[in-house]
């Protein structure tokens, strides 16, 4: 009876070490990337794969924009280096090189992914325009290409939907700065195949993050629960209740957090939490953790849309 257990325990693990091998044997192994717009997230995204090994093609749309995105990983290279390797310059001097070596700019999305295991796209959050986008990259890329967006809140669905490979694409939200943030959001759609999953899930161990997973749901993990916190204290200053001051200091010290929801809103740019806003509630206009605020409405139509304005909840001049 002893030996039938042992023998059928073997069996059993050796077929599940062999379904595994074969899963693993399917998976993509993502070495050549095309990322597809270089500001503020598609340059860091550039980078950490660069800096991991992958072959990386920067998309933008002029020489001028990826000139200034190149400038910008040198210089974020050099930052990350000197903490890196402290006491060794010359190895940094050689990690920047070879990261910058696995590196190349176009501004020609359709001649570059004939060649790509994995296109991620960090274009303007503009349901229509990556629908173009992809919809184009979907004829010209090949067959095992898998397309992953990193938009904060469209719909990862409706993306897949304007390609014919639903199957080969999710989701890949990153945050900002990307080569200092560790989480990434994997997201899966009802069409995501397994594989596809797995491989983006790997793809992101291997540029150093840790992800986590999530279903095709407005704000993801991070926004959803984000999004309505900020706009909660944006409430509860409209009433009267508290002051901005107050309510930031009181998140600090609190709740531990390292930015107040006023100070937070003024580094995201107020425009980018109104745009989240408003598409949640078109979406869910009964849900009031999504109802829009007339006083972030105002701020945003007088151009006061936080730091990079010079003033929003705060001034900065
Ligand atoms: P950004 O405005 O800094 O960069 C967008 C870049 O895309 C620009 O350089 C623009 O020239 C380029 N672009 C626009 N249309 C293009 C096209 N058709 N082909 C090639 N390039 C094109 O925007 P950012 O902040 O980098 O955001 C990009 C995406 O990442 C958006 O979907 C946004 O929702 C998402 N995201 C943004 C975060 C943030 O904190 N800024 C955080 C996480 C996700």
């Amino acid at each position: 009876m002893a030996f039938a257990t042992r023998q059928f325990v073997r069996a059993a693990s050796s077929s599940a070490a062999a379904a595994a091998a074969t899963a693993a044997a399917k998976k993509l192994i993502v070495k050549h990337v095309t990322v597809i717009g270089g500001g503020l997230m598609g340059a860091g995204i550039a980078q950490v794969a660069a800096a991991s090994g992958h072959t990386v093609v920067l998309v933008d749309q002029s020489d001028e924009i990826l000139k200034k995105s190149t400038k910008g990983i040198e210089e974020s290279l050099k930052r990350v280096t000197k903490k890196k390797f402290a006491d060794k310059p010359e190895a940094g001097a050689d990690f920047i090189e070879k990261t910058l070596k696995n590196l190349t700019t176009s501004t020609d999305a359709v001649s570059v992914v004939h060649s790509t295991d994995l296109v991620i796209e960090a274009i303007v959050e503009n349901q229509e325009i990556k629908n173009e986008l992809f919809k184009r990259l979907d004829k010209f890329a090949p067959e095992h290409t898998i397309f992953a967006s990193n938009t904060s809140s469209l719909q990862i669905t409706q993306l897949a939907n304007s390609t014919t490979r639903q199957d080969r694409f999710g989701g890949l939200h990153f945050f900002n700065p990307v080569p200092m943030m560790k989480l990434v959001e994997v997201i899966k759609t009802p069409m995501t195949s397994q594989k596809t999953f797995e491989s983006l899930v790997d793809f992101s161990k291997a540029v150093g993050k840790s992800p986590v997973s999530c279903k095709d749901t407005p704000g993801f993990i991070v926004n959803r629960l984000l999004v309505p916190y900020m706009m909660e204290a944006i409430r509860l200053f409209e009433r009267g209740d508290a002051s901005k001051e107050d309510i930031d200091v009181a998140m600090k010290l609190g709740a531990g957090y390292p930015m107040g929801p006023f100070e937070l809103l003024d580094y995201v740019g107020l425009d980018t939490s109104k745009y989240i806003i408003d598409g949640w509630h078109s979406l869910e206009p009964n849900n009031p953790l999504f109802a829009p605020s007339p006083l972030l409405n105002k701020l945003v139509e007088e151009k006061k849309l936080g730091k990079k304005t010079g003033e929003g909840f705060y001034k900065y001049k």
